[in-house]
């Protein structure tokens, strides 16, 4: 059974590469020839060294440890990892979301060029549903089930544009509707939200992410609880918007089947440390980090049907659980002692290809086939 690996012609170092996702899971046809030109540009979002701890414990109990993270102007950037890696940590802090337990220890988040842990309530106010906008996995919880969709989808806009009127924000409710897909705009928008389909929650979300044109959208597992047919036109619809509107997305999954199909660049986050980035494909077809090949080979594939599929052994360490310096050392196969005494550097193996570990680069030394 073919791989995507075999179908796209790209080299592979390794059999985890070799092993990758399933090859009907292809990326969504670029419109406009791939990238827009504003993928090319500065980040639009710089998360540099961003460290979150847990508050009331001991400082080396890290949620988030040092993550750095660039997302380019209309660029959709994927982030995979297990439950628990810090996923959704890491975008909380970036919305200002964090629980009362969680606090920011150090770093910066960089939107425009400007720090948003430096700026005034009042500044953040403005950036937070109007430039930046966020999308969780379970609409029914993020949507309130007392008013209106209609109402609903028009509040950033009240909130935002302040002189807007009525019959504008009526009309504009009605255009991002019409653009995720929704059939009978009336009814919709006079719809409470029990009285849509999960599928016409989820569209619904993202119209209200969407109305205030947004330069960066963040979808939290946006697709996680729908069902397969539903999921595809939901991934089909972001990709859609976000090359229409040049808008950058973060989209978060445990599945690279599913980053795949519509993110350009992946980030690998393990235990609250982005431990490997890359253009989605190149990570997919020579993963380097000992973590990312391990997430590969537990992709099923249909001809592993009936075979055991290969788990990483061990888990993800709770936050106050003691780590070694490189926090992925008992679950590693080719953890040296090194591992154990000395923290790894981040190591950059090719433009925009990062990675997090003593042996990265080393060839046949790191190889664990
Ligand atoms: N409010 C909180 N108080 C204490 N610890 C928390 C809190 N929220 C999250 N954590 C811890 O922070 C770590 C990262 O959690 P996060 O929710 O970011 O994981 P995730 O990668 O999004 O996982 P999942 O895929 O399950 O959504 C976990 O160890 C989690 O237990
Ligand atoms: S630094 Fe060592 S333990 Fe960590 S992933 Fe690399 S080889 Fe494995
Ligand atoms: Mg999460």
């Amino acid at each position: 059974m073919s791989t995507i690996a075999e179908n796209t012609a790209f080299r592979s170092h390794s059999s985890a590469a070799r092993q990758s996702v399933p090859a009907a899971d292809r990326k969504i046809p670029a419109e406009n020839g791939g990238k827009t030109e504003k993928a090319e540009q500065a980040p639009i979002l710089r998360i540099q060294n961003l460290t979150v701890g847990l508050r009331g414990a001991d400082s080396s109990h890290l949620v988030t440890d040092h993550v750095s993270i660039d997302v380019g102007a209309g660029e959709i950037l994927g982030i995979v990892g297990e439950s628990g890696c810090g996923k959704t940590v890491t975008n909380l802090a970036v919305m200002d979301l964090l629980p009362q337990s969680l606090y920011v220890s150090s770093g910066s988040i960089l939107f425009r060029g400007k720090d948003l842990l430096q700026m005034s309530t009042k500044e953040r106010q403005q950036i937070y549903g109007n430039d930046i906008s966020m999308i969780y996995q379970e609409p029914l919880t993020s949507l309130n089930p007392l008013q209106k969709i209609g109402r609903q989808v028009g509040e950033s806009l009240r909130l935002h544009e302040r002189n807007i009127s009525k019959e504008e924000i009526a009309v504009r409710v009605r255009r991002s509707l019409e653009e995720v897909g929704l059939p009978d705009i009336d009814r919709i928008m006079d719809a409470y939200p029990h009285q849509l389909s999960g599928g016409q929650r989820q569209r619904v979300m993202i119209a209200m992410a969407t109305v205030c044109r947004p330069d960066l959208m963040i979808a939290d597992e946006p697709t996680t609880a729908l069902d397969v047919t539903v999921q595809a036109q939901v991934l089909r619809l972001l990709h859609h918007i976000s090359r229409r509107h040049g808008m950058s997305v973060i989209f978060i999954s445990h599945d690279l089947a599913v980053i795949r199909q519509i993110c350009d660049r992946v980030v690998v986050m393990y235990a609250g440390q982005a431990v490997e980035s890359a253009p989605v494909e190149e990570l997919l077809c020579t993963p380097e980090h000992p973590y990312t090949k391990a997430l590969l080979r537990s992709i099923p594939l249909p001809s592993s049907k009936g075979a055991d599929l290969p788990v990483i052994p061990g888990h993800v360490p709770a936050v106050n659980e003691k780590r070694d310096p490189c926090p992925f050392a008992p679950r590693c196969p080719v953890a040296s002692a090194l591992c154990r005494e000395k923290a790894p550097a981040p190591v950059l193996l090719s433009e925009g290809h990062e990675v997090l570990c003593h042996m990265a680069g080393r060839g046949k030394e790191a190889a664990d086939d």
